[in-house]
């Protein structure tokens, strides 16, 4: 703990946290307070970066440096029985393992790690497999090459069984199905390993994104959908944009085929057709899953919730199943509830 750390935490200490930790304040006196959520430099970086559900207690949402910084003046506050991180904590605390540089601190995806290989996606939506213990980089699956933004990915699916071992991820428009030892697509899934999403509906779209991570149930991948914000632009580059309605489409694991599609503005003849303005099946868009859907394996259940509808005159009657919670059979997309 230097010196200099311990000053730069205290300056930003006196504008931010005095107000309440203060002789009579909101929060404890730290000065003479005995900690209850942990005396190790991890519990107070943790106390601090996050705060404290359910008190008083906000989060300091600054750079880990900076934190640091005041973990470092909150330790020189503190009563000198508190003072020194205890001994039998050293094990928990932070260190820094390894660290891999994004270009943005904007990073959506959450990783995940499986047989000791870390799977993330970029800001630039790369796919990348590293070495979970050194960061290293194993391989990088980059379906654009073009250092462009193509929205952001929350992650990507993995699957095995036995020896095969793959990641789906959506890379712009396109469903992706990688090796997940090498990253290279296998090409007997789709077109050379990839399908288009856009051709996946029963109307006439455009494009169609998903930024959250597909859900896999035995042999159907399931997908919602995303695009950039409400209200589209009817054209971009000149070009007229058809944005895809909700429906929830699921691709055969193996081949790409489209295996069901649940159509979230039903068409006529559907349970909540006449919720809807006659065309909307035609036109409206958005009642759209994007924030990723749960599976239960136990009971063959894709659980997914949908956005607000988009049409003109916006919103009149109750619109099913726009806003609303889907349960559908995950093998066939029939409706189970809503
Ligand atoms: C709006 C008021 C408020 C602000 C601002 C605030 N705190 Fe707190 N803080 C609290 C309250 C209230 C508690 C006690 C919560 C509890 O005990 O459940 C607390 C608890 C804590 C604790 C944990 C004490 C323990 O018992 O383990 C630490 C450490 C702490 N604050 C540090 C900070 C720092 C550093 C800042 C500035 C970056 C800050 N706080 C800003 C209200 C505040």
């Amino acid at each position: 703990m230097r010196p200099k750390d311990i000053s730069s935490g205290k300056k930003l200490f006196k504008p931010i946290c005095i107000t309440c930790h203060t002789p009579g304040g909101q929060g404890p006196d730290l000065s003479r307070h005995e900690l209850k959520y942990g005396r190790s430099d991890a519990a107070l970086f943790r106390t601090i970066f996050d705060g404290i559900p359910n008190s008083g207690m906000p989060g300091l949402y600054e750079s880990e440096d900076t934190v640091w910084q005041v973990v470092a003046y909150v330790r020189s506050q503190l009563p000198s029985k508190e003072n020194q991180a205890p001994k039998q904590d050293q094990n928990e605390q932070v260190r820094l393992g390894w660290k891999q540089e994004a270009r943005y601190s904007v990073m959506e995806c959450t990783p995940i790690v499986a047989h000791g290989v870390m799977y993330i996606v970029t800001l630039f939506s790369r796919v990348q497999a590293l070495d979970a213990a050194t960061g290293k980089v194993i391989w990088t699956f980059d379906p654009f090459k073009d250092d462009q933004f193509h929205g952001l990915k929350r992650g990507i699916t993995y699957w095995e069984n036995g020896d095969q071992k793959r990641i789906y991820y959506v890379g712009g428009p396109r469903l992706h199905c990688l090796d997940a030892k090498t990253g290279k697509p296998i090409s007997t899934f789709g077109s050379d390993g990839s399908v288009e999403l856009a051709k996946g509906y029963d109307r006439q779209v455009t494009y169609s994104s998903y930024n959250s991570p597909a859900v896999i149930y035995k042999n159907v991948i399931i997908l919602g959908s995303s695009y950039y914000s409400a209200g589209e632009p009817k054209m971009r580059a000149g070009i007229e944009r058809k944005p895809p309605p909700g429906d929830i489409v699921a691709y055969d694991i193996d081949t790409g085929k489209r295996a069901w599609i649940f159509h979230t503005i039903p068409h006529p003849g559907e349970l909540g057709y006449e919720t809807w303005p006659p065309n909307a099946w035609e036109t409206a868009y958005g009642a759209n899953c994007w924030g990723g859907m749960t599976v239960d394996e136990k009971r063959g259940v894709v659980f997914a919730g949908t956005a607000a509808p988009y049409y003109d005159p916006p919103r009149h009657g109750k619109n099913l199943f726009a806003d609303t919670v889907l349960a559908l059979n995950a093998e066939t997309g029939k409706l189970v509830w809503h």
